[in-house]
């Protein structure tokens, strides 16, 4: 990527030294890239162009303040799961009229939060968060704006990719319970219809997936018009894949183009497209940078011990992830070797990737690429482990964006009897 690349042999984020900033900062690292950020925006704004489409960054994905406020202060909204992630836009100052509150378990002081804040539409992803959320509304004296989450129902077999738009999972409405469930909706006196929500999965590389959800909305639109339900916009979700290893991502251009041609052909050119990217947005605006701390030969397999560990890059044990690897100051004068880059972690599911040729000695200092999404939002403490420190780079300078936690830190909150 243009915004992490070689310079004078060591590995660089923009402007600055990887090696200097590990050095400086200490390892586990995140580093994020503010211009790789700006870019990956600025693929959406292309695909845009003159269109009506909100993009409601899915802060899942990386929820530091200081990536959020970068999006705040592009224009762009949230999509947002809980009222701690509200707060979080509203401390950035991010517009409340552009976010969208997604996820299943919604629970009514949330729901009373972002009624107060004002947020742009709930997709309701059941018919009893339906009446929970009205009652909630009217007796704020509101009434709560609202998409149903539909499950489309995508068929996995033509499109093999992580669904969450399947018939047998925890989210959203079947598509044949809508056309009810918009009546329910429609019927309740803390309930405004806006639109309508899809959100069919994630790291999809494919239009076809999209385009076949997109399909099933519209129908479902020509039969709300027919109940005398209007939606005022499409929410087609996130779910926009990057590459990883030797994936084609999916460029908003792309998708959008296609997206645009379906919707004037039925007649709802005049909608606006909400989407919901996380992964696409951050992924490639990040690096894990950890330190080697041994190299294990075995009889059956090279370990490079590192400093980094599950806890704080979950996705490799838990999905079988790949992410790339980088020697940040690659060695001319070390034969390379395959090895299994393993944390300090007790469980033998502590790994961050497998097989890798490098050529490396102790104290050198790797990147784990594409680790800007789903990297330091699902960090843990495990093993009393402080979570590593995240930095991010603006040209030729650096900002700590979030300080390394203490031990102290970690059992503050605890106890003992006495
Ligand atoms: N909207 C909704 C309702 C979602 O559930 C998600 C992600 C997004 C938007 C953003 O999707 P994206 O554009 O990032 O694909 N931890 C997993 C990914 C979980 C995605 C959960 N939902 C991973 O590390 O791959």
């Amino acid at each position: 990527s243009p915004h992490f690349a070689y310079r004078d042999g060591i590995l660089h984020a923009e402007g600055v030294s990887v090696a200097q900033l590990a050095d400086r900062l200490g390892t586990p690292l995140y580093i994020y890239s503010r211009a790789a950020l700006h870019a990956a925006y600025d693929a959406y704004r292309q695909g845009i162009g003159e269109r009506d489409v909100l993009v409601c960054y899915g802060m899942k994905a990386n929820s530091n303040l200081a990536v959020l406020r970068e999006f705040a202060r592009m224009g762009s909204g949230f999509d947002i799961v809980s009222a701690g992630e509200l707060q979080r836009v509203l401390a950035v100052g991010g517009d409340p009229g552009k976010v969208v509150f997604s996820g299943v378990g919604k629970q009514a002081a949330e729901m009373r939060l972002a009624l107060e804040a004002g947020v742009k539409c709930f997709n309701v992803e059941s018919v009893a968060e339906l009446h929970r959320l009205s009652s909630v509304a009217h007796a704020m004296g509101k009434r709560a704006p609202v998409s149903l989450r539909v499950n489309p129902d995508v068929d996995p077999k033509t499109h093999p990719y992580i669904s969450t738009g399947l018939k047998e999972n925890k989210f959203g409405i079947a598509i044949e319970e809508a056309p009810a469930a918009y009546r329910t909706a429609a019927s309740l006196p803390g309930i405004q219809v806006v639109g309508v929500d899809c959100h069919i999965g994630s790291q999809i590389t494919e239009t076809a997936p999209f385009l076949d959800a997109l399909d099933k909305l519209l129908d479902l639109l020509d039969v709300l018009a027919a109940d005398g339900i209007r939606v005022e916009h499409l929410d087609l979700g996130g779910g926009l894949g990057i590459r990883y290893s030797d994936e084609t991502a999916l460029a908003p251009k792309t998708l959008l183009s296609r997206v645009f041609e379906r919707i004037d052909a039925r007649g709802y050119g005049s909608r606006q497209i909400v989407l919901e990217p996380g992964r696409s947005l951050v992924g490639n605006a990040g690096l894990l940078v950890t330190r080697v701390e041994y190299l294990k030969p075995t009889d059956a397999k090279n370990f490079l011990i590192v400093d980094a560990a599950m806890n704080d890059l979950i996705r490799p044990t838990l999905y079988e992830a790949y992410h790339g690897v980088l020697a940040v100051r690659p060695r001319a004068d070390e034969a390379a070797a395959l090895y299994d880059v393993v944390g300090p972690v007790c469980e033998s599911g502590d790994w961050l990737a497998k097989d890798r040729s490098l050529a490396v000695r102790e104290g050198d200092y790797l990147a784990i690429e594409s680790a800007g999404a789903y990297g330091m939002v699902m960090a843990s403490n495990y093993n009393t482990r402080p979570r590593a420190a995240e930095v991010m780079v603006d040209g030729g300078s650096y900002h700590v964006v979030r300080a390394r936690e203490t031990v102290e830190q970690l059992f503050a909150l605890e106890s003992t009897l006495g």
